[in-house]
């Protein structure tokens, strides 16, 4: 698969890929979600439904990684009219990170007031165990360290402001509405700070030792990046990682993370997120 990207696009542009959605559905969402890999069955619950290929759209970011279906699906759940993301593109593939986030400016452009992100992601926090679910209270913008910002570049005053505020990236009541759905639901819901990494490679011991001491519980290649420009744009944040691996400790082991283990386990978890999902999106 060939990568064509750009360092920035421009209202125009986006307002492109928005107007090419709208034309595709008579559906008015007003919640957004993004399902990261092994997560997409819950858009088959989507009833009744429109289908946009991500390949169809313009400008949108085509992801060719394995788990990650490249679609829009648009309808209603729960008795909520939502824009579902089925799989979603990463920096790793070499696209800039305002085109990994333009899907997200695009849903603001269509109406989209809320966006619940979901993940897969390595657990830190010894606490944690392979299958469990984290509700992210706060993040850590590792890549942002290097200087790769989402935000980087031309402001678009459009959206927000040039020096937008991350205090709350997570919105404070969707956070309480996730934790009380959980907790009648008997579903154990962590709660804790996601941090993003560039990927492709998976941490080494050393690096995880590292993230422990800074106070990260769960680390992943994703999120964090959308997470920003929603915040810019004035969206409301909740996020949810599945925990579908735990960090190995130890550079003597046999053990290793796999991409087919994330991916596994992310499809024992689906029916617990689901069931999570669909009842905070009717409570909402
Ligand atoms: N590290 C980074 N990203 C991930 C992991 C991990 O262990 N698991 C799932 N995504």
């Amino acid at each position: 698969m060939t990568v064509t990207t750009k360092p920035f696009f421009s209202y125009e542009e986006i307002e492109a890929t928005a107007a090419y959605i709208q034309q595709q559905t008579s559906h008015q969402p007003k919640i957004g979600l993004i399902l990261g890999s092994g997560l997409s069955p819950l858009a088959e619950e989507i009833e009744p439904a429109d289908y946009i290929p991500y390949s169809d759209i313009p400008n949108f970011p085509v992801s060719g990684v394995v788990g990650h279906s490249g679609r829009l699906v648009i309808g209603e759940l729960a008795d909520k009219t939502v824009l579902v993301m089925q799989g979603r593109s990463h920096f790793y593939e070499g696209y800039s990170m305002q085109h990994i986030t333009l899907p997200v400016r695009a849903m603001k452009l269509l109406g989209i007031e809320m966006l619940i992100v979901t993940n897969a992601a390595g657990g830190i926090n010894s606490n944690f165990a392979a299958g469990d679910l984290m509700l992210i209270s706060d993040h850590i913008n590792m890549v942002g360290f290097g200087g790769s910002n989402p935000l980087s570049g031309p402001n678009l005053a459009e959206f927000g402001p040039r020096f937008p505020s991350m205090t709350r990236a997570y919105d404070r009541e969707l956070k309480s509405l996730a934790q009380r759905v959980a907790a009648e639901q008997s579903i154990t819901l962590h709660e804790g700070v996601y941090m993003s990494l560039a990927g492709p490679v998976f941490e080494t011991p050393a690096e995880i030792s590292f993230f422990d001491t800074i106070g990260v519980d769960a680390v992943g290649m994703s999120t964090v990046p959308e997470v920003i420009v929603a915040n810019h744009s004035g969206m409301r944040v909740l996020g949810i990682s599945s925990i579908t691996n735990v960090a190995i400790r130890n550079p003597d082991t046999d053990a290793e993370t796999t991409h087919q283990e994330v991916l596994d386990t992310g499809k024992i978890i689906v029916p617990k997120l689901i069931k999570l999902l669909k009842e905070i999106l009717t409570k909402i």
